[in-house]
C-alpha cells in the first residue's frame, strides 16, 4: 500500500489562481460576446526586451556547435550570470555579497516553496497577511501548520501577523517566539512597503530570537520612491539572519521563460537540536545539487542580457510602462469613490471593496457586470477579507478600458 503525505488534506481545496481561472472560464464559455479584461494574476504581457532575445538566439546557435555546446551546467548557474546579479544588484547598492551565495533558479516561486526543505517541521512559522499562497501552502504540505481552522480560516500553528488599513500596512512583531519569518516588500498583495526602520526591526527580532527572515523582493524594480530598501541586505546585520528571493519574471517578462535566484549568505546559520550552528548555504547548496539540474543556459545567458547597458534601458522601460498603468488604475479608482492602497512601488493596487460586500462578492460582480477580472483579497488570507487587488501588467489599453468600464459602473 501507498501512504500519502496527509498534510496535503489540510490544503484549502485549490490553489488561488486556479480557481480564479476556472471562474473565468466558465463566464467566458456562457458569455462568448464578453470582452473579458484580465488583471488578476500577476502574469505580464509586454515581451521579452530584444536584448534577451539577440542573447537567446546567439546561444542556440552556440548549442549547435561542438565547441559552443553545453550539456549539464552548474546546479547552482553558471558564474556568468552569478556575477552579473552580485555586481548589478548588490554590489552597485553598497551590498556585499558573494557569488557562491547566490543559486539561479526557475523562478521565485519554487524557490520559496523549495526552501522549507532544510528546515525542521516544528519551526513556528510566522507570515503577514493576507500573503502570497505559496508561503502558508508548501509549509501546510511539509507538516508545519495543524489544521485549517474554517471558522477562523487560518491554519493553526501558524503565526499571523495582520497587514490593513488599520495598521498602515505595518506588521506588529510576533508576540509569541516565531523561527521562520515570510516578509515580502514591495508587498504582494497589498502593494506597499516598509522602509529601513521598519526592517531593522525585524532584522533586530531575529537576531535576538535566532529566527530566520524569509525576504521576497521579487517586485524590488518596481520601487520608484527613494528611501525604500530594495534588499533586506541594506539592513545592518540582515546578512546574519536573512534569505531573499528575486525574479526576473515581473522584472524582464520571464514568467514563460522562467528563470530567478536566491541569495544565501554564508553567515546566516540554522540550527540542530542540540544547538549546534549549520550554515544555510552549505545545507541548499546540497539540496540544489541533488534535486536540480539548473536553469537551462540559454535561459541563464537571456538573464545575463538584463545587466547589459541596453538591457537596463529596454526593462526599464518596460518598468515605466506598468508603473503608468498602476497610476491610472490608482487615479481612476480613486476618482470612482474608491480608497485605494499600493501602486506607487508595486505594480500591484489594492483597494477596499465596498461596505457590505465581501471580497469573492465583489470579484463576481465585477467579472458579471463590467467584465474585469481582480483577486479578491481574502483568497490572500483572511486579513484580505474586504479589500480587492488589481494588476498593472496588463496591457495599457486594456487597463485604461478597465478602469473606464469602473468608473462608469453603477454597482449594485
Ligand atoms: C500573483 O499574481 O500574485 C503572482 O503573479 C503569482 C506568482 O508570481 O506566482
Amino acid at each position: 500500500m501507498s501512504y500519502i503525505n496527509e498534510n496535503f488534506l489540510k490544503l484549502q481545496d485549490s490553489y488561488l489562481f486556479s480557481t480564479i481561472a476556472k471562474k473565468v472560464q466558465k463566464f467566458t464559455e456562457e458569455n462568448p460576446d464578453k470582452k473579458v479584461i484580465k488583471l488578476g494574476i500577476g502574469d505580464v504581457t509586454r515581451p521579452i526586451i530584444p536584448e534577451c532575445i539577440k542573447a537567446m538566439h546567439k546561444a542556440v546557435d552556440e548549442m549547435g556547435t561542438q565547441e559552443g555546446f553545453r550539456g549539464y551546467g552548474p546546479e547552482q548557474g553558471y558564474d556568468f550570470l552569478r556575477k552579473a546579479i552580485v555586481e548589478n544588484d548588490y554590489k552597485k547598492r553598497g551590498i556585499n555579497v558573494e557569488v557562491d551565495e547566490i543559486f539561479i533558479s526557475d523562478g521565485a516561486k519554487c524557490d520559496c516553496g523549495n526552501i522549507v526543505d532544510i528546515f525542521a517541521k516544528n519551526n513556528r512559522v510566522a507570515i503577514t497577511d493576507p500573503v502570497y499562497p505559496v508561503y502558508i501552502d508548501t509549509n501546510v504540505m511539509s507538516g508545519r501548520s495543524g489544521k485549517f481552522n474554517k471558522e477562523k480560516e487560518i491554519y493553526e500553528n501558524i503565526v499571523y501577523l495582520p497587514v490593513t488599513s488599520e495598521n498602515n500596512f505595518k506588521p506588529e512583531l510576533p508576540r509569541e517566539d516565531v523561527d521562520l519569518i515570510y516578509l515580502c516588500f514591495p508587498n504582494n498583495p497589498t502593494g506597499t512597503v516598509l522602509n529601513k526602520t521598519d526592517l531593522k526591526k525585524w532584522v533586530n527580532y531575529a537576531k535576538e530570537h535566532r529566527a530566520v527572515i524569509l525576504y521576497d523582493s521579487a517586485y524590488e524594480s518596481f520601487i520608484g520612491e527613494k528611501d525604500v530598501p530594495h534588499s533586506i541586505y541594506e539592513i545592518d546585520g540582515a546578512k546574519d539572519v536573512a534569505i531573499e528571493f528575486r525574479s526576473f519574471s515581473k522584472t524582464a517578462g520571464f514568467t514563460g521563460l522562467r528563470c530567478g535566484y536566491v541569495v544565501i549568505p554564508k553567515s546566516v546559520n540554522g540550527y540542530t537540536e542540540k544547538e549546534e550552528k549549520v550554515s544555510l548555504n552549505k545545507l541548499w547548496n546540497r539540496r540544489t545539487c541533488t534535486k536540480f539540474n539548473g536553469v537551462s543556459y540559454v535561459t541563464q545567458r537571456a538573464a545575463e542580457a538584463i545587466y547589459t547597458q541596453e538591457g537596463q534601458k529596454q526593462i526599464k522601460e518596460n518598468i515605466r510602462y506598468y508603473m503608468e498603468n498602476a497610476k491610472i488604475i490608482k487615479q481612476g479608482l480613486e476618482e470612482a469613490g474608491f480608497t485605494v492602497y499600493g501602486g506607487i512601488n508595486s505594480p500591484y493596487v489594492w483597494l477596499k471593496v465596498p461596505d457590505g460586500i465581501s471580497s469573492w462578492e465583489f470579484f463576481d460582480k465585477l467579472l458579471q457586470e463590467v467584465n474585469v477580472v481582480g483577486t479578491p483579497g481574502s483568497g490572500f488570507g483572511p486579513h484580505g477579507e474586504g479589500y480587492f487587488r488589481l494588476t498593472a501588467f496588463g496591457t495599457y489599453e486594456n487597463t485604461k478600458e478597465a478602469i473606464e468600464r469602473i468608473k462608469n459602473w453603477n454597482i449594485r
